[in-house]
């Protein structure tokens, strides 16, 4: 609604994707976008024009789109003019989803190193501690909503592994909103400006700001306790004068929240929702869990990594549940795909999700197979079949974190807790707000296995309660 008018394609014989007069494609776009495009792909191709409002854009879909995204993102595209504004909203302006060229190149070699999966899976017991402290303190009966659950036990595994610092849970809900609004309104553009003068957006954004000043300092006070987490690199880089400057810590401290809450959160919340409610999938996740924890109760990442069925629930969750299906970009610099000229000034998307719901790639596509990905079948090999992280520059940095950090949570969470779906039957509504979330899934504790003697850990001030208020429903917190 912000945006100043963009020329209209040369080739303007690229359809139009299905809409109403006036309006446009905002009704299917609004209640299952993904299901939209793919139907949008099928019916006019790899590229075509979307109107929403009276917002107009250009999409590419399809295998060949997510090929051509790997190869040519970074001579053609920019995040920063559709990024930009998040990071100045969030005093920062320099951070990973804005920056193009070689900032971003410089910006993530420094970020790399910390958010690699090697950092979680070397601490793979203190993280499975972690969760028996939280996970075992809850109370059979108790009725947990599945996001949150995860928003809560997920984060605090990114404070601790990233931060060097897990006490997250007390401005949990202030990150959940800063991020949901700020990214509305600035991002998507679907909110007003007017939500960022909001009271309690505001002390939320204070109070998350406040927690990063109080993260970078613990490190900036104690050099001695460095682990060589994210907080370290930064600093390390900003001594150096390498790219980030002083003002820009806060934000890239806070980038993995950013990143990893909703995401992560999102897809274990959908990862749990087909476990329960495939017996034969539970079935076999259950005997490889029993399997991993019959060694002790600390395995290590050895353990974990092996377990075949729970990556193919992950998997096959990722691509069926694509939490972040599409890329936004400004096209800095035109070009021709399949046979169309995408002119300079266009806003892109790249609906990188589209081919993970194609039969010629997935037969039987809407089928929960988690065989699909064994040596016999690999149906996700093909370049560009499979981007549940994204493709291109921007690929998702903490992909390899986020699978291993969802492995080890759902394997120890399912040999600590009994859990069933409630209501039984309960029948899974998905939305999108603007990242795609299970709505209204909750799970009732059945029982909870805790070791002999385990020490009463207190459960932080987070609620993981489902909560009623329109509020909450409508994710403002
Ligand atoms: C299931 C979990 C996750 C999914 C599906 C996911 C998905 C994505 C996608 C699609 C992108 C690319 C966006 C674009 O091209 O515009 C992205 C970028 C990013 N993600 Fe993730 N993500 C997940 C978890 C995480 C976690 C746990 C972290 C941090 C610990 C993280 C950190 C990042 C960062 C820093 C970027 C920006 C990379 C860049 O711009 O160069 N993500 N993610």
């Amino acid at each position: 609604m912000r945006d100043a008018p963009v020329p209209e394609s040369r080739a303007s014989p690229l359809p139009l994707a299905p809409g109403a007069l006036g309006v446009g494609s905002l009704g299917p776009m609004l209640r299952d976008p993904v299901s939209f495009l793919v139907r949008s792909y099928q019916e006019c191709g790899p590229v075509f024009r979307l109107q929403v409002l009276n917002r107009r854009f250009v999409v590419m879909a399809g295998v060949e789109a997510n090929q051509w995204m790997t190869r040519h993102e970074r001579e053609h595209l920019q995040n920063g003019p559709i990024f930009g504004g998040f990071g100045t909203e969030l005093g920062g302006a320099l951070f990973l989803a804005s920056a193009d060229g070689d900032e971003h190149r410089r910006l993530r070699t420094i970020q790399t190193p910390s958010y690699s999966a090697a950092h979680i899976e070397a601490r793979v017991p203190e993280v499975v501690q972690g969760l028996r402290d939280r996970l075992g303190a809850l109370q059979v009966g108790q009725r947990l909503d599945v996001q949150r659950l995860f928003q809560l036990i997920l984060a605090e595994q990114v404070g601790l592994l990233l931060h060097n610092d897990g006490q997250i849970a007390h401005i949990l809900d202030d990150l959940i909103r800063v991020f949901r609004t700020a990214l509305s309104v600035e991002v998507v553009r679907q909110w007003p400006p007017a939500l960022l003068l909001w009271p309690a957006y505001r002390r939320s954004k204070q109070r998350i700001l406040a927690h990063a000043s109080k993260v970078a300092q613990q490190h900036r006070d104690h050099p001695d306790a460095a682990r060589g987490d994210l907080v370290d690199d930064i600093l390390a880089a900003v001594a150096r004068g390498d790219t980030i400057r002083e003002e820009n810590v806060r934000l890239l401290t806070l980038g993995p929240l950013f990143g990893g809450i909703d995401t992560a959160s999102n897809t274990s919340a959908f990862a749990l929702y087909n476990i329960l409610a495939r017996p034969e999938v539970r079935a076999r996740v259950m005997a490889e869990v029993r399997q991993v924890f019959s060694a002790g109760p600390s395995p290590d990442w050895e353990a974990f990594k092996g377990m075949s069925a729970l990556r193919g629930v992950m998997m096959e969750t990722l691509r069926l549940f694509p939490v972040a299906y599409l890329a936004s970009r400004h096209v800095a610099h035109g070009f021709d795909f399949a046979g169309h000229r995408i002119e300079a000034g266009q806003h892109l998307f790249v609906v990188t999700a589209v081919p993970h719901f194609l039969p010629e790639l997935y037969p039987d596509p809407l089928r929960f197979d988690i065989d699909r990905y064994g040596p016999d079948r690999r149906e996700h090999a093909r370049p560009g079949a499979f981007a549940p992280f994204g493709t291109g520059a921007h690929t998702c940095l903490g992909a390899r974190f986020a699978q291993s950090q969802m492995m080890v949570t759902l394997a120890t969470l399912l040999h600590l807790l009994e859990l069933e779906i409630d209501p039984p039957d309960y029948q899974l509504r998905v939305r999108s707000n603007p990242v795609t979330m299970p709505e209204g899934l909750a799970v009732r504790v059945r029982a909870v296995h805790r070791m002999p003697g385990q020490a009463e850990v207190p459960w932080p001030p987070f609620r993981v309660e489902p909560q009623r208020s329109l509020s909450a429903r409508l994710g403002l917190g």
